[in-house]
């Protein structure tokens, strides 16, 4: 895991403060000396997510995952150390120096490549669209109103319809056979040729945030299917992190940004003028790109088809966006148009006024529970207006309710009053219930855990003293000088913990500070979660002398435990007289020694 010299791995990690960086994915609150929020790794209602901004750990009581900035960023975005430690050294503009790890150089060189190749590819569509391969797919083009200059802008280009002429072009060009595959851009049929992924096909290239090109969207030029072929996966690129458009939206003087599902609706609103429009790529918004949308952008209109899917896709927009508390609002498109169809139809200005006139959220939704429960029964009437007084509870602006609750009360003729009593009602409800999750939760902190030890339950005893021998030694540093000669790295039972071990009683023999928030830095997820939750369990101890000598006996009675269940075996497989006996002396010892603690 030594990709980086340790003080480089701790810069990156005191320059990017845990309250700050979980505020970028989850709601916290403050309470006492910490910050409770909505745990993102497992689904509840009531916040059980702790950070601790004084240690800067973290760690979620319902689900046990814990640990410091690094495992926060790794398990949130899904990345491996080495990425996470890029990452958070970007977001604090701290330059890493080349690692000293031979395969993550490879996989730095293979992503660099591939970027390479990509733009060499596209340069190389681009210009087929001009030549006279392309005139079909130009002639496409200009039916559906592109013009030179937006097809230059997002370098839209024609892959002929042959079976190689990209692979060829690009091994003339140095690059090799398996850079070929590993982009995407060729596969191997069944014949074991190399042949072109798309081919007769309009390419769009797709960029990321920095303007690299990290993949390709292929459209066929007449209704043949599939429409659209993309790029897979590749080391470059991950669908569910991209925006299409973003690196033009990202640059727009509106603080906006507008949400559609298309390439073609992206590429026909710039061309109208409307430079903030992106577009997910071909999947439900994913929560990477969520906050990528809430990064650059102070609201974000949702403008997906107004057909069932698109409803859907809205429905689910809204969550994603809802949860990472972004300001959205519903833009709705007339007669279950796209806006590249509105925009053809109706020209840029109309569907600019459909902007202004987007509705918020809580408009949209109060639109949908009017649609099931039409006000033709008192009954339905009574539905829909107490479900009313359930979304005004939820929303924290009292302007905004003041202005929904006159508007309800005078459509539906029933007073100010009552809907504001209705919603009252609720609102102490719900204060009443987050009393008592804030003493559950206060109750739990102060007990380190309502399961004690619940991570290693099915782990053997000895690794879990282990574990806490070594959370202790990091929170009280002093006690090495007592652990130094009773249990020594070598004595641990696993490679991991051995390794673990070695690290933290070389760091002490130096008589400098190491705390288990530096510590845990390179130890992968679970390994943190773990020895987190240990140190809340640890933190209540008063006596930490007294402690360690509990957790020592017990390892030295477990080693000794294990000492003997190994003899024994031994003895039984064993027919040597003399090599028995002496089996027979070691067993005595270790009874021995086992009777003296
Ligand atoms: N998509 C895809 N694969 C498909 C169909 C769609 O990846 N077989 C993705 C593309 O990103 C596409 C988006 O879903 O842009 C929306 O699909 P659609 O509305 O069909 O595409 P448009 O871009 O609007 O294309 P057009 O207007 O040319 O039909
Ligand atoms: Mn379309």
């Amino acid at each position: 895991m030594n990709y980086y010299p340790d003080d480089i791995i701790e810069e990156v990690r005191l320059n990017n403060d845990l309250v700050e960086v979980v505020s970028e994915y989850v709601r916290l609150e403050k309470k006492g000396g910490g910050y409770f929020g909505l745990c993102p790794f497992h689904s509840e209602k009531t916040p059980s997510f702790h950070v601790e901004p004084v240690k800067q750990l973290y760690y979620c009581f319902g689900c046990n995952n814990g640990g410091n900035v690094f495992h926060f960023i790794m398990n949130i975005e899904n990345l491996t150390f080495p990425d996470a430690l890029r990452f958070l050294a970007d977001r604090a503009g701290i330059v890493l120096p080349e690692p000293d790890d031979k395969e993550e150089q490879q996989r730095i060189k293979v992503r660099k490549r591939i970027l390479e190749i990509n733009r060499v590819a596209a340069r190389f569509f681009y210009s087929c669209l001009a030549t006279g391969k392309g005139s079909e797919a130009l002639k496409y083009l200009r039916n559906r109103g592109l013009s030179n200059s937006i097809i230059k802008r997002f370098g839209i280009g024609y892959a002929p319809n042959e079976w190689d002429l990209l692979s060829n072009y690009l091994l003339k060009e140095g690059f090799d056979e398996t850079i070929l595959i590993q982009s995407g851009l060729s596969i191997k049929n069944k014949y074991d040729r190399l042949i072109d992924r798309f081919r007769g096909r309009i390419m769009f290239p797709i960029f990321d945030i920095r303007g690299n090109i990290v993949a390709f969207g292929g459209r066929v030029i007449d209704d043949s299917l599939p429409k659209y072929i993309n790029s897979p996966e590749t080391p470059c690129y991950s669908k569910g992190r991209e925006l299409f458009g973003m690196h033009i939206a990202k640059k727009s003087a509106e603080k906006k940004l507008l949400l559609v599902e298309g390439y073609m609706d992206v590429i026909s609103l710039h061309q109208a003028g409307i430079d903030f429009a992106v577009a997910p790529l071909g999947t439900a918004l994913t929560g990477m790109q969520g906050r990528l949308l809430k990064k650059y952008s102070d609201e974000i209109i949702l403008a997906y088809d107004s057909d069932t899917a698109g409803q859907k896709a809205t429905e689910r927009g809204l969550e994603v966006l809802n949860n990472l508390g972004c300001r959205v609002k519903v833009l709705q498109i007339p007669d279950g148009k796209d806006p590249d169809d509105f925009i053809r139809k109706n020209g840029p200005e109309k569907f600019k006024m459909l902007i202004d006139r987007a509705i918020s959220l809580l408009e949209y939704k109060i639109g949908l529970l009017k649609r099931m429960h039409p006000s033709d029964t008192e009954e339905s009437r009574l539905d829909f207006l107490n479900g009313v007084a359930d979304l005004l509870s939820e929303l924290d602006n009292f302007m905004e309710r003041e202005i929904i609750i006159r508007k309800i009360s005078s459509d539906y003729n029933i007073t100010e009053d009552a809907l504001h009593a209705e919603v009252d009602r609720r609102l102490k409800k719900k204060r009443r219930r987050e009393k008592t999750t804030e003493f559950y939760s206060a109750k739990k902190e102060l007990t380190g855990s309502v399961r004690p030890l619940s991570v290693g339950k099915n782990e053997g005893a000895r690794i879990r003293y282990e574990k806490m021998l070594l959370t202790l030694l990091c929170r009280e540093n002093r006690l090495y000088q007592k652990v130094k000669d009773r249990y020594l790295p070598s004595d641990y039972s696993d490679d991991s913990l051995k390794e673990m071990a070695a690290a933290l009683y070389d760091k002490l023999k130096t008589g400098d500070d190491f705390l288990l928030e530096e510590y845990i830095s390179k130890l992968a997820p679970g390994m943190a979660s773990s020895m987190i939750h240990l140190s809340k369990n640890l933190s209540n101890i008063e006596e930490p002398e007294k402690a360690l000598e509990d957790i020592l006996q017990k390892l030295e009675v477990l080693k000794l435990e294990e000492e003997k269940k190994d003899i024994l075996m031994r003895l039984k497989n064993i027919s040597n007289i003399e090599e028995k006996k002496q089996l027979q002396k070691q067993l005595q010892s270790v009874i021995r020694k086992m009777s003296n603690i």
